[in-house]
């Protein structure tokens, strides 16, 4: 086993895992570990846009840095750190003028300035957008611009474990699917772009791949996750299917509406109606079927027709090109059914604001990490953001790091990181070997989803989550007897019992968090204490893995400019 070497080694090749890449380049070589080929990551998903003060348009020349920032720090339920908002919305217009300049086709003004558009949460009209498929555009042209830059991709390539000496992260261990070989990295500085854990709820518009497995590297490898137990869900998405229908076709002015023909967001959030924070709108959409004014009992409709169908195809074409391919609707003439779905981690790797972990050398950037700037409820248009900003800070520290570990400037491993990396590698082949037993990957990950949905959604109440927390627990017990099918080229059964095992651990994490966050604050609502408490829940939750359990501990959120008031839309 030789490892092969770069001083700065990326884990995730979605738009943060690509833009850092981008950044350590120009100090050092980098290369990029990455489960699909990056142009196929989920930043690719996002859709309706990516926020930045720009003022572009008359009803935004108002906006300030300041305004976003507090913005942000009210969306989230004053959970977000404030010097991390801070440096979010100061960098917020250079990172989207960067990317324009690099080349993504944004949508224009009349006068063909970047267009911007309305967004939940938001106080002016900041959402830069290239029509609705923002994040396509973005991932394609950070795709150009690394390989501009001969950033090495190794392509299809599941991370099974960090190797830590000392505290100090020096190498990784992967999985190369196409040759169906397990490989030795070692590096000076890693950084973890591994993306949300969506995929443990069953509904969600997240891509397969979401399972959650760089911060289960990380929680296993030592470093505390942060705020897990704030899941987004997202109001608008597809009945049935779950894809997501943006929020950008609410800033484009349509309408929710009820089944007796109400736009009941009235209701909940007179002011900003359709456009309050998602944690809002999702809860109003779920109470409003609860209480019997949704459709068939499952879903609200999304109104489109008022917009006509110039608008529609020049703003929503791929959300008109959605309802029409999965099931056969034209939002043009009909009102589309959608329901709410998990959508984005809040929570993650427990990060500084360089990306620093507690682990010397080992870094988190975008969804995998908890800086925090999303807190309790992420406002729609920050997460390309955050990507973006964060991603460039996190490339140069971490190459900062490895350029100053690498001192004479040789590319030189010691025996002692090799014989740890050597002995990571021989422990986790022993992983690969198929397995018999009675359980299929598949089932253990189906109840898990259900379980989620079920007891740790949208409404939370202390029976329902310790009901989840038992529940996480029999699964475990289940997986303990999974049958994996042997053969290790391409072998999607190894890869979902790999997967499976990371969720099912972060599905307790959340769920322990949520039962012992005895308020409600953002995306997190327990039925049981309506209110927010600042007096006891205003800080970040920590939860660490230990042999005997998960051990939760509590931290001060950072607070500068804004003080803690009611959150009202
Ligand atoms: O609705 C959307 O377009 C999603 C955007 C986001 O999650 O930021």
């Amino acid at each position: 086993m030789q490892p092969v070497f770069h001083p700065v080694l990326v884990i995730g090749g979605g738009l943060a895992g690509l833009r850092a890449a981008i950044e350590a380049k120009k100090y050092c070589d980098v290369a990029v570990l990455s489960m699909v080929y990056p142009v196929r990551s989920h930043s690719c998903a996002a859709q309706g846009g990516v926020n930045a003060p720009l003022g572009n348009v008359p009803e935004g020349r108002d906006d300030t840095w300041e305004k976003h920032a507090y913005d942000t720090v009210k969306g989230s339920d004053f959970l977000a750190d404030q010097d991390a908002v801070e440096i979010l919305t100061k960098e917020a217009s250079e990172r989207v003028y960067e990317m324009e300049h690099w080349g993504t086709p944004f949508s224009r003004t009349p006068e063909g300035r970047i267009a911007q558009r309305p967004f939940g949460g938001a106080g002016f009209p900041r959402t830069c957008y290239a029509e609705d498929t923002t994040g396509h555009a973005l991932l394609h042209t950070m795709n150009e611009q690394s390989v501009k830059n001969n950033i090495r991709v190794y392509p299809e390539r599941f991370v099974l474990s960090l190797v830590v000496r000392n505290r100090r992260a020096v190498g990784a261990i992967a999985w190369n699917m196409q040759t169906g070989k397990l490989e030795a990295y070692a590096a000076h500085s890693i950084v973890l772009a591994t993306g949300g854990a969506g995929r443990i709820y069953s509904k969600t518009t997240n891509s397969l791949i979401m399972s959650g497995s760089g911060m289960f590297l990380a929680f296993r490898a030592g470093v505390a996750l942060k705020d897990m137990e704030f899941m987004q869900f997202h109001p608008t998405t597809l009945y049935r299917t779950n894809i997501l229908l943006t929020e950008g076709s609410r800033g484009e002015g349509g309408y929710l509406i009820n089944s007796r023909g109400e736009r009941f967001m009235e209701r909940y959030a007179p002011s900003m109606m359709e456009l309050a924070p998602r944690d809002i709108v999702a809860r109003s959409i779920i109470t409003e079927i609860k209480e019997g004014r949704g459709i068939n009992n499952g879903y609200v409709y999304l109104d489109l027709r008022h917009l006509g169908e110039k608008m529609i195809d020049e703003r929503l074409p791929g959300v008109r090109e959605l309802c029409l391919n999965f099931i056969g609707l034209d939002p043009v003439k009909e009102p589309i059914p959608v329901q709410p779905a998990q959508h984005y981690t809040m929570g993650g790797i427990d990060c500084n604001v360089n990306g620093e972990t507690e682990i010397a050398g080992l870094y988190a950037v975008g969804e995998c990490s908890c800086v925090s700037v999303h807190g309790a409820n992420r406002l729609g248009g920050n997460s390309l953001l955050e990507t973006l900003v964060f991603g460039k800070c996190v490339g140069e520290s971490a190459s900062d790091f490895a350029v100053r570990e690498q001192g004479s400037g040789e590319n030189k491993i010691d025996r002692v990181i090799l014989d740890a990396i050597e002995q990571e590698y021989k422990k986790t082949n022993e992983k690969m070997k198929g397995r018999e037993g009675a359980e299929k990957p598949a089932s253990i990950r189906r109840d898990l989803g259900q379980l989620m949905v079920k007891k740790a959604g949208i409404f939370r109440q202390e029976d329902l989550l310790r009901e989840a927390i038992d529940g996480v627990s029999e699964l475990s017990l289940r997986f303990k007897n999974v049958h994996v099918s042997s053969g290790t080229v391409y072998n999607l059964d190894l890869l979902h019992a790999f997967e499976l095992e990371a969720m099912l651990s972060l599905a307790e994490v959340i769920a322990k968090g949520a039962f012992l966050r005895k308020e409600s604050r953002g995306s997190h609502y327990r039925t049981d204490y309506p209110e927010r408490d600042d007096a006891n829940f205003l800080k970040h939750t920590i939860a660490r893995y230990t042999p005997d359990g998960i051990k939760i501990e509590y931290r001060d959120v950072m607070i500068s400019k804004f003080k803690p008031e009611k959150r009202v839309y």
